[in-house]
């Protein structure tokens, strides 16, 4: 499929590398670059090769400068309604596929930006990178699940004093407060992302897949149901051939051949 507002790529074997490409806008989410998203998601969802996805933005200068504030300009609130749904779903989708997703912040991530970066499994920054959550300087709240995942991550004191006040805040503080998990040199980043990316590719395929299942889904459970998943879900792993290899590989100090079954 082509896409006008973004690009997906395959840089390795494994991997699949998104970029929203609308450099012009700081890569600002139009509701055009939130439909493009949610099928270039739909289809990396459904490949069987893909093990990572790594999220970035075309341009030195942003990741994504958050939604486009031309077209909410205009919304009726039933538009606007429309507009934070389809962010959702965007978001809910990054959380639910079955592989990890990385965040490569190239530069400002703000609004929607931080919200896409928020719903990406963990952040790499690059010491550029700007964060920030500016929306009530625009008379509006963070739209696309900012409230939520922002203090899930970094505490509601914190959440509320960077949605409150609007402020931006630099890599460096970013990684202080455990909002990134690292943060590299500009030209270090795509390198760094495909690294991890390259880690992840060479595990057992369904034990990253059901692990990341068990943290995500767990965040919505209370401690006990969470842990009886758990517990459900590495028997299950345990009737698997990557058990089985994984295990054997190590008694027999040999790297492991995974297939996934
Ligand atoms: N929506 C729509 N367009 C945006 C945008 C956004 N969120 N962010 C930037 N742009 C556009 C600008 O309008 C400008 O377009 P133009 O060249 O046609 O005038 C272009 O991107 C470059 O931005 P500019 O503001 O000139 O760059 P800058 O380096 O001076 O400032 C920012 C960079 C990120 C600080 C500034 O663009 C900004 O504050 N953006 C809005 C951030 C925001 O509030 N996001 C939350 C939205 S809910």
């Amino acid at each position: 499929m082509n896409y006008e507002m973004l690009t997906l790529d395959a840089p390795v074997t494994g991997v699949a590398l998104l970029t929203i490409n609308r450099p012009k806008a700081l890569n600002a989410l139009s509701p055009q670059v939130l439909g493009e998203l949610l099928s270039a998601l739909a289809s990396v969802n459904e490949s069987r090769d893909v093990r990572c996805l790594l999220i970035t933005g075309a341009g030195a200068k942003a990741f994504v400068a958050g939604a486009d504030i031309a077209a909410m300009s205009s919304m009726s609130p039933g538009e606007a309604r429309e507009f934070a749904l389809k962010g959702h779903a965007c978001m809910r989708m990054l959380e639910l596929m079955p592989f990890p997703v990385i965040a490569l912040v190239n530069g400002y991530a703000l609004g929607g930006g931080c919200e896409l970066a928020l719903a990406c499994d963990w952040i790499i920054a690059s010491d550029n990178a700007v964060f920030g959550q500016p929306e009530v300087n625009l008379g509006i709240c963070p739209g696309f699940g900012g409230t939520q995942r922002l203090s899930r991550l970094v505490g509601k004191a914190l959440a509320l004093d960077l949605i409150c006040t609007g402020r931006q805040i630099k890599a460096e503080e970013a990684l202080r407060i455990g909002l990134v998990n690292r943060v590299v040199a500009p030209d270090r980043l795509l390198q760094e992302g495909l690294d991890a990316a390259n880690a992840i590719a060479a595990k057992a395929p369904l034990a990253v897949k059901m692990s990341k299942h068990l943290v995500q889904r767990g965040q919505d459970l209370d401690l006990a149901n969470a842990n009886a998943m758990e517990a459900d879900v590495f028997g299950f792993l345990c009737a698997t051939d990557d058990r089985r290899e994984g295990m054997a590989a190590f008694l027999e100090k040999r790297p492991a051949n995974f297939t996934s079954k």
